[in-house]
């Protein structure tokens, strides 16, 4: 990348920084039931709500999971539609399915349950609703929805994303292969509620991969250029609590206080980088997802060390914070060995929770030409990153995380 790139990729983050007090900022009101999702029906009856869109998951609908929720509406006479083919990395054709299903069943809410995958699908769905003739291809970036979504409650269930409280939703196109962001502030949900219970069936190995995700998040907007006091502060709350529980919510799926702590982790690292944004990890890691379909969050656990590595002395002070933090410094370690400890803490976590170093027999070689394209065109000049990558550095990379 030369100088004048670089250049225009500062001016472009800055006159977004000094732009974004002005944007309409806010979270989801956190809704907490004494029972849970099953309270949710009498909330929506109150708002005199007829009909509801529920967006899942096939996993989660074959497990029963929402049920309570739609049980619940239909005991009170409101009717409610399901759509639960929400794929791993959801694509355009999802939305359009769902949305065909919200016209028909005229409804004027729309309730997501899941992970990231069936939440985006669900975001999309909302701003498909508001803006019909503009198709989700023509949604990609910054700003295009601007417009009010109908009354939509996300439930998160996996402890990840953090989609419950972002201004973002990730969509793939299958028949290109290109997994992308949008990212509008009408699309951060109305509502939200974070019950840890309806995370304890998930996986070890998913536990592992969402909650590195989440912990992504956290770090990508903490060592990148773009943070505000409240978004520093979230994200190291979110490092913290995830460095303390991820382990014990990995080997022992059934701790409710680790599920809790996870879960709230995942929603502060949203608070932080849905206005501080990500970085790298997330560019490449994108590419990952809709070319092979890897899990998004286990793209970035594999990445993040990577891409830390690179960084190098950009990001000392900031990861010896972390590191600070997290309790892995020792009195008289310079700033340089704490944030070499932190990424190193990464690296053992991964280990612990058998993620793998690398992405063996996954990357094609032809196909990095392109991806490389698409991770510089997803980060530059958007994402405030600590140290620019350009063709070069993104090419190497791609070799580095290769198997
Ligand atoms: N909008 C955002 O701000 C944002 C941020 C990060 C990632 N994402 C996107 O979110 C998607 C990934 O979401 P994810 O990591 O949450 O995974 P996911 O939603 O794709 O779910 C992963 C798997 O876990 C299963 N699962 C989910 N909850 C479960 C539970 N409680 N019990 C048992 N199984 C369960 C699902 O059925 C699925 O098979 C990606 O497309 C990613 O790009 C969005
Ligand atoms: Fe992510």
């Amino acid at each position: 990348m030369n100088i004048f790139e670089k250049g225009w990729c500062r001016f472009f983050q800055k006159a977004i920084y000094v732009c974004s007090p002005f944007l309409p900022w806010r979270q989801p009101e956190i809704l907490n039931f004494k029972e849970g999702i099953k309270d949710l029906p009498e909330f929506i009856e109150k708002k005199g709500i007829k009909s509801v869109l529920v967006v899942t998951g096939p996993n989660l609908y074959r497990l029963g999971a929402p049920m309570p929720i739609i049980d619940g509406l239909k005991e009170r006479g409101i009717n409610c539609v399901v759509y639960h083919d929400t794929v791993a990395n959801p694509t355009i054709e999802n939305v359009e399915e769902a949305l065909k299903m919200y016209h028909e069943g005229k409804c004027e809410c729309i309730v997501a349950f899941g992970g990231g995958s069936p939440m985006d699908c669900a975001k999309v769905v909302a701003a498909r609703v508001v803006r019909p003739k503009k198709p989700v291809s023509k949604m990609k970036g910054l700003l295009k929805i601007r417009k009010k979504i109908p009354t939509f409650i996300a439930i998160p269930t996996t402890a990840g994303t953090g989609s419950e409280t972002t201004l973002a939703a990730v969509i793939s196109n299958s028949q290109t292969h290109e997994k992308y962001a949008i990212n509008d502030h009408s699309i951060i949900p109305h509502y939200a509620i974070l019950d840890a219970s309806l995370t304890v069936g998930l996986p070890p190995k998913t536990t592992a991969t969402t909650g590195i995700d989440a912990l992504t998040h956290a770090v990508e907007a903490y060592i990148g250029k773009s943070n505000t006091k409240e978004t520093k502060l979230m994200a190291e709350k979110a490092v913290k609590l995830i460095f303390e529980n991820i382990l014990k919510a990995y080997e022992d799926g059934s701790d409710i206080t680790a599920r809790e702590n996870m879960l709230k982790g995942s929603y502060y690292a949203g608070v932080a980088f849905t206005r501080a944004y990500v970085g790298y990890v997330h560019a490449i890691a994108h590419t990952l997802g809709g070319f092979y379909h890897v899990a998004h969050g286990l793209a970035n656990s594999v990445i993040l060390p990577y891409v830390l590595d690179y960084y190098g002395k950009s990001v000392y002070k900031k990861l010896a914070r972390l590191a600070d933090i997290t309790g892995l410094s020792k009195d008289g370690d310079t700033d340089e060995v704490k944030a070499k400890k932190f990424i190193q803490a990464i690296r053992d976590m991964n280990k612990k929770m058998d993620i793998p170093e690398k992405f063996e027999g996954i990357i094609k070689q032809e196909d990095i030409p392109v991806m490389v394209e698409r991770a510089y065109k997803e980060a530059n000049p958007l994402y405030p990153v600590p140290k620019f990558m350009g063709k070069k550095e993104l090419k190497e990379m791609y070799m580095k995380i290769s198997g």
